[in-house]
């Protein structure tokens, strides 16, 4: 439970963003009787006799970049941070908070509603109605939620969520690194709210295991890498989970392909040519493997491996399988390699992995090579021809002592095609290339680029201009497509870029 998103009593369409100022200019407020602030919700022991630290504000409170609310000044702002201090030391006093930990995220909500009303009455505390909200609101996400982040995951429009120590958060919003006004309180605090994401999924991140993986309840995808290691202050990596993924006809109207690039596409997954998804990070690998997924016949069995699920299929007969971090004896891994093995046996009609990235490369091919065709993959590489060499390292490091001339017939008789996403310069998307794995020159693996996206120049706005460029080839594929009776569907997408 790390608090609801997106159903605040502001609303999440207009975000509020929390704290200037940090902690650092912000007049330290008076000493009274307190426990710790920012303890993990599940935390019982919260310190009640400890003397009275002077306290910095619990979250500092909007500022003047904030959206939808009026620009609060900075006398006003070290009045309202003081008060928020003040109520939260209070109401830690009057909380057990292993008892609010039972509850609904909304029932606590509503109870931390109710309690601070009646602190700011019983301090004869003169508050507005939006002040007041605000007080209630950063209590709330510093005792439930993600504290001063928690307004940013329930935005929509954020893909990544990027925390470089307390002081620093970037979003990225439309393909584009925005600095955001936001702040942590401290260390301590950015350092309890990792600590919190990751103890849900039953791992533990301190200065002994300071890298951890996890996921949030809403299914976005979370790495922590904390001091010594981070040497700013914790860092904290989230990949916003997105609900309504896109479809090749959303990519159609962004621009990053044309209509004929689509039904080329459709036609790749329909006639099952074993595909891999080459792009860097953040790229569109995953959303461009999701929309492929989609042209698969609904009769088939499709058997997905994912480190974290993301992917969306629409059949009905799928298998999802996911990987398992070790526990904290270091116990109990699962890996991509063990699933993909497993996968084998469970008479896969394809087989989906999310991303290929070590030895599962030499599984996966193997299952490409013997008769689970239309199988798919993503792998981190910046072109075709650079993603061919990825697999042969990972089958390398894997420990398989191939020699590299039968590595590679392997790879060229496994895989058909190679779709290449790029994030271009301007933040857009764009499939750059639609490659075909063609045979063998000698020790050389061929490729054939069926489609390339050429970058023409640049507009008024620095928005790149390109355009999608067929080569005219045939593709090996043709006999394929006949065979499944789309060879006309080909051929149009194909004449008219001829
Ligand atoms: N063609 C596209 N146009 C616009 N946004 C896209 C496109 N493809 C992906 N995205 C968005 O980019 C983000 C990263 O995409 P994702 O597929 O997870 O990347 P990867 O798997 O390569 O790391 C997601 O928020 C996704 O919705
Ligand atoms: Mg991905």
């Amino acid at each position: 439970m790390f608090g609801k998103r997106g159903t605040s009593k502001s609303g999440s369409a207009a975000p509020k963003s929390f704290g200037s100022g940090g902690g650092a200019n912000v007049p330290k407020p008076k000493p009274i009787p307190a426990s710790e602030p920012a303890q993990p919700a599940k935390t019982t022991s919260a310190p009640k006799e400890k003397p009275a630290a002077p306290k910095k504000p619990a979250a500092t409170l909007s500022d003047d970049s904030a959206q939808g609310i009026k620009p609060v000044s900075s006398e006003k702002k070290e009045k309202l941070d003081e008060i928020k201090v003040n109520v939260f030391n209070d109401l830690m006093e009057a909380v057990d908070l292993s008892e609010l930990s039972a509850l609904t995220p909304e029932q606590v909500r509503d109870e931390i509603n109710d309690m601070v009303s009646e602190i700011i009455s019983m301090r004869g505390l003169v508050l507005s109605m939006q002040e007041q909200q605000l007080v209630i609101e950063d209590i709330c996400n510093d005792v439930l939620g993600l504290g001063p982040i928690e307004p940013l995951l329930a935005r929509d429009d954020i893909a990544d969520l990027m925390v470089n120590g307390p002081d620093v958060v970037y979003i990225e919003v439309n393909g584009k690194m925005e600095k955001t006004p936001i702040k942590f309180r401290d260390q301590a605090q950015l350092m309890n709210i990792c600590q919190r994401i990751v103890s849900a999924v039953g791992r533990r991140v301190d200065e002994a295991s300071p890298i951890c993986d996890a996921r949030l309840a809403d299914g976005s995808r979370v790495n922590v890498i904390a001091p010594p290691l981070a040497i700013d202050g914790t860092a904290l990596t989230i990949r916003k989970f997105k609900k309504d993924k896109l479809t090749l006809e959303n990519l159609l109207q962004f621009g990053s392909i044309t209509p004929e690039l689509k039904t080329v596409m459709e036609v790749v997954s329909e006639i099952r040519l074993n595909t891999l998804i080459s792009g860097g990070t953040g790229s569109g690998k995953t959303t461009l493997l999701n929309c492929m997924t989609g042209h698969i016949d609904p009769a088939e069995r499709i058997i997905t491996c994912e480190d974290s699920a993301e992917l969306q299929l629409q059949q009905p007969h799928v298998v999802r399988l996911e990987t398992r971090p070790p526990n904290l004896e270091g116990k109990g891994e699962i890996s991509m390699r063990d699933l993909v093995k497993n996968c084998l046996r469970m008479r896969p009609e394809r087989i989906i992995v999310g991303e290929v990235r070590g030895p599962e490369a030499f599984d996966l091919l193997q299952a490409m090579n013997t008769g689970h065709d239309g199988s798919m993959g993503t792998i981190h590489a910046n072109n075709p021809r650079e993603a061919i060499s990825r697999v042969e390292n990972m089958i390398m490091m894997g420990g398989y002592n191939l020699p590299s001339r039968a590595m590679r017939e392997q790879i060229s008789g496994a895989v058909n095609i190679i779709v290449q996403a790029s994030r271009l310069r301007d933040g857009s998307r764009k499939i750059t290339h639609l490659t075909e794995v063609v045979g063998m020159e000698g020790e050389i693996i061929t490729l054939q680029d069926l489609c390339v996206y050429e970058i023409e120049g640049e507009d008024a706005n620095g928005k790149i201009v390109g355009r999608h460029k067929f080569s005219g080839l045939r593709p090996t594929f043709w006999e394929k497509a006949k065979y499944y009776g789309l060879e006309r569907k080909l051929a149009e997408a194909l004449q008219q870029n001829g």
